[in-house]
């Protein structure tokens, strides 16, 4: 991997929004490691080579402390520099059930991968990037979090799911304030609804929305939406911004009369 290059870590890059992300990050010029707990993230690898990157696939499960370590080691030896941390990962509850009836094993399992693990992958990456800008001063680094409209919209049927969203976004707000000083940015993108293989249990729930007007803009979100976010947060869109919300919703966040 050449060093000289900026490298970005993408977190869940087998399908969905990660996957539209690598690609993006790969056109821009992103030396990228790409990690999930599916091998066929390495078909990711494949499409962003193709777009002339370089890009690894580091099989991680991110609720494993030993394998984020892993993850880090291997970014580490690989160019030596991360400039890009985009926590991606993420699941949903097993079965939408009402909020009366969540069990603990699906709590635990969601709150470990949307929240817990990102918290202590960001913190470890946080320190890292903090001597990285003192080393090189000239270099941008930023961390961006992938939370969801349900950090605020409250869906009763996947109530873990929502918990774990609000967290990510303290967490987006905790890491910004701690990390400005040291001139590493947090940001936080909101998606809204986003055809991707999370959202296809309830592909006619939202179809339905949608026809019934429930966005502005009457469409689903495509995880290229989502990439194109990073993109201009990556590219230094917002240079005195951190701690900063984009909602890539079709406008769901805007309250209506
Ligand atoms: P997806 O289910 O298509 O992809 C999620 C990826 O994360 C998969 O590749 C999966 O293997 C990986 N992953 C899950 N648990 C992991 C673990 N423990 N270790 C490593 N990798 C793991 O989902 P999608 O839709 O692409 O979601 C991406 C992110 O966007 C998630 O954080 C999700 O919560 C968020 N989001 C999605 C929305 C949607 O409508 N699809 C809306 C709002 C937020």
């Amino acid at each position: 991997m050449n060093t000289d290059r900026k490298t970005a870590l993408v977190t869940g890059a087998a399908r969905g929004i990660g996957q539209e992300i690598a690609r993006i990050l790969a056109r821009e010029g992103y030396s990228l490691f790409l990690a999930d707990k599916l091998p066929e993230a390495n078909e990711t690898v494949q499409a962003c080579r193709a777009l002339g990157a370089t890009a690894a696939f580091v099989p991680c499960d991110i609720t494993d402390a030993q394998q984020r370590e892993n993850l880090i080691q291997t970014v580490s030896a690989g160019t030596g520099r991360l400039d890009i941390l985009v926590n991606n990962a993420g699941i949903n509850v097993r079965e939408r059930r009402d909020l009366l009836e969540v069990e603990e094993g699906d709590y635990d399992r969601v709150l470990d991968t949307n929240l817990r693990s990102p918290f202590f992958l960001t913190q470890k990456i946080a320190s890292w990037m903090i001597q990285q800008k003192e080393a090189f001063p000239e270099r941008n680094p930023c961390i961006i979090n992938i939370a969801s409209l349900t950090s605020y919209a409250a869906s009763i049927h996947m109530a873990p799911y929502c918990l774990s969203k609000t967290g990510v976004s303290m967490m987006t707000q905790l890491f910004a304030q701690r990390l400005a000083p040291h001139g590493i940015a947090v940001y936080e993108i909101r998606p809204g609804i986003i055809q991707t293989d999370m959202t296809t249990a309830a592909r006619e729930k939202y179809d339905r929305f949608i026809a019934e007007g429930g966005l502005p803009i009457p469409r689903w979100g495509t995880p290229a939406d989502v990439a194109q976010a990073v993109l201009g947060l990556v590219r230094g869109f917002l240079p005195y911004s951190t701690g900063e919300v984009i909602n890539v919703d079709g406008g769901f966040h805007m309250r209506k009369l």
